[in-house]
């Protein structure tokens, strides 16, 4: 959720993290600080509460701070409210341990009770402040070595880190310290950059480490030493990351989300093209054979908001193509539930960050119940690319906008191919049929790109409903699984309240929200539930609702019933959340901006869940 940056080099230290945390901002917003050495082993720390633009005016205000090694955080505020106090970097009283974290230490009551105890007091309300004095407390008690401290610290706290950490003795050194929060590490031309996200380092460098859990690595001027947790160095392999450092900048676009939207034509093609050898779906490469996927029981999706949503909408396309039982279930509930698990089943894990903290917690109970496991994610390196059993890569490139659109569009396809092999090897399809689905997908980027001309009727749809209290979105099947997804990226960045429902369900309760002028959503693309939806949406429009409809272009009877009408192109109707997808999340976006609100940063949110 926080974003952290280190650098040592020849540079200036803040310069660095300033454009590190920018890059990261993404990841929390509340508020932001660095620490800087300078020549004179003196460490200097900067806080401010909101973005890193008030970071860098409270830094040039204060002259600069000069200094060419340093760490610095951008916060989403888990333990302790918003404010500079609990902002990081944070300090032992004597500056001897300053450091940055990222996660959560579930056990700060009972290690506070112990530093207070030995003396300590507290300035902030944060748990990293107690992680700061744990280490400042073994650091003075045993060996005054920095690695020992951190080991000593770490096997103490409970909960989830990524810790970098400064120490008043060892001015050529920054210690870092990683479980279940990311941290990357790369070195280039005697330059050593540290963040807790690719992205952060992509301009500098595209070698990377990546530090494992129970792990701390040691950068140096020039170099970067990793241990375990006994103290004993080990030895890793860098990974090239195959990203553009300018795919992570807006390219010309007001929002990272437009520029992403507009992206989704190409993240479905490429995503699609590295399935497809010869026309064929082909998984043989990931490590999946025919024969793991004849002997399947059953599958189990899942995943956390956007990516949850996938799997509902795959949900139907593996029953009803592949003929497979499927569950979607949400990681946070997974983990905990003592449900009886199908040990022949395949677990789907769905995540574009590839560190949400339930999805990998899911995975990792799946794991030891002994199924297996496959991640369909988008970060390369990512905790769950690393420890799923079989690896899918949505080739969407790096996305920035807290709310998906182009990850989401390119799991799709992933679960599409999936389904598809899965139908073809166990002759649920035909070969005529298999062909065909293929062409369609296929012909989706296009599909996508002539929605995306449309976009201003889009815009001006968003200005009819943008002061809406409440907006509903409606259907059956895939459509319902389209109005989930189309109903969180409304209140995600809109602020206004949305629901999505199957539409059946409405007159079980919901009916009695609708008000005059309410809008309603219809998703419409599903021929067997058509007539069903329509006849939903009907008495939603009696008792005053504005009706909008999503329709594929056959699909001429809502015409009648609808306020406003969305038309997309005709696809295979199992791929047509593709499609109607593309409106809905421009429909969202432009209400946003037309409501004079953060359109890439919603309150609240971070792009990366990697706490509870
Ligand atoms: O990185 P992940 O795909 O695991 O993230 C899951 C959700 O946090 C994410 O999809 C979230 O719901 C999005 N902000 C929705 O736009």
């Amino acid at each position: 959720m926080c974003g952290i940056v280190g650098y040592i080099g020849e540079h200036q230290a803040s310069d660095i993290l300033l454009d590190g945390l920018k890059k990261l901002e993404y990841r929390g917003y509340d508020s932001a600080g660095v620490a800087v050495r300078n020549d004179e082993n003196k460490i200097s720390v900067v806080k401010t509460k909101g973005r890193i633009k008030f970071l860098k005016a409270k830094i040039e205000e204060g002259h600069g701070l000069f200094g060419t090694s340093g760490i610095g955080h951008t916060r989403w505020a888990t333990h302790g409210e918003p404010s500079e106090d609990n902002a990081h970097p944070h300090a032992s009283d004597d500056f001897n341990v300053v450091a940055v974290h990222n996660g959560i230490i579930e056990n700060y009551d009972e290690l506070k009770a112990k530093l207070i105890r030995k003396g300590y007091s507290f300035y902030s309300d944060t748990d990293t402040e107690i992680a700061v004095k744990l280490i400042d407390y073994y650091y003075k008690k045993y060996l005054h070595t920095p690695c020992d401290a951190i080991s000593k610290a770490m096997v103490r706290i409970r909960g989830s880190y990524a810790l970098a950490v400064m120490f008043k003795d060892y001015p050529e050194e920054i210690w870092v310290a990683r479980k279940d929060s990311p941290i990357v590490l790369g070195e280039k031309d005697g330059e050593v950059y540290m963040a807790s996200d690719v992205t952060a380092i992509l301009s500098h460098t595209k070698d990377v480490y990546y530090l494992d859990n129970m792990e701390l690595a040691r950068m140096k001027r020039g170099s970067i030493a990793f241990f375990n947790i006994d103290g004993d160095e080990i030895f890793k392999e860098t990974q090239k990351i195959a990203w553009e450092a300018e795919a992570a900048e807006k390219g010309g676009y007001p929002h990272f989300m437009l520029k992403e939207i507009h992206e989704e034509p190409r993240a479905v093609k490429d995503t699609l093209s590295s399935l497809l050898k010869e026309n064929e779906i082909s998984l043989e490469r990931l490590g999946i054979s025919d024969e793991d996927l004849k002997s399947i029981s059953s599958i189990t999706v899942i995943g956390c908001g956007s990516a949850y949503h996938v799997g509902v909408s795959a949900q139907y396309v593996f029953e009803d193509m592949a003929r497979i039982p499927t569950r979607v279930e949400l990681a946070s509930e997974y983990r905990y539930r003592n449900a009886p698990l199908d040990k022949n089943g395949l677990v789907v894990v769905i995540s574009q960050s590839g560190e949400t903290a339930d999805s990998l917690a899911a995975l990792r109970k799946a794991k030891a119940e002994g199924i297996k496991t496959l991640g369909i994610v988008n970060v390369v390196g990512s905790t769950i690319a690393r420890e799923a059993d079989y690896v899918i890569q949505t080739i969407a490139g790096p996305e920035i906008a807290v709310a998906t659109t182009k990850a989401y569009s390119a799991q799709l396809i992933c679960c599409y191919a999936l389904a598809l092999k899965l139908a073809k090897v166990r002759n649920s399809i035909d070969e005529e049929k298999y062909v065909s689905l293929i062409a369609e997908l296929k012909d989706l980027p296009s599909k996508i790109e002539e929605i995306l001309s449309e976009e201003e009727d889009i815009k001006k749809l968003a200005s009819e409903i943008r002061n809406a209290k409440d907006i509903f979105f409606i259907g059956r099947e895939i459509d319902y699984a389209t109005s989930l997804e189309g109903s969180l990226k409304m209140k995600e960045i809109s602020y206004i309240h949305s629901e999505a429902y199957a539409a059946g369900e409405l007159k079980h309760g919901t009916i009695s929200l609708i008000e005059k002028g309410t809008p309603v959503v219809g998703i419409l693309t599903q021929s067997n539930v058509y007539e069903k939806t329509i006849s939903n949406l009907i008495e939603t429009k009696t008792r005053g609702a504005h009706i909008i409809c999503v329709v594929s272009e056959d699909k001429e009877k809502a015409n009648t019933i609808a306020d406003d009408l969305i038309s997309i192109p005709n696809t295979a109707e199992y791929f047509m959340t593709s499609l109607a997808i593309i409106p809905l999340q421009l429909l969202s976006y432009y209400v946003s901006v037309q409501l004079g609100l953060n359109v890439d940063k919603p309150r609240n949110l971070a792009k990366s869940v990697t706490v509870e």
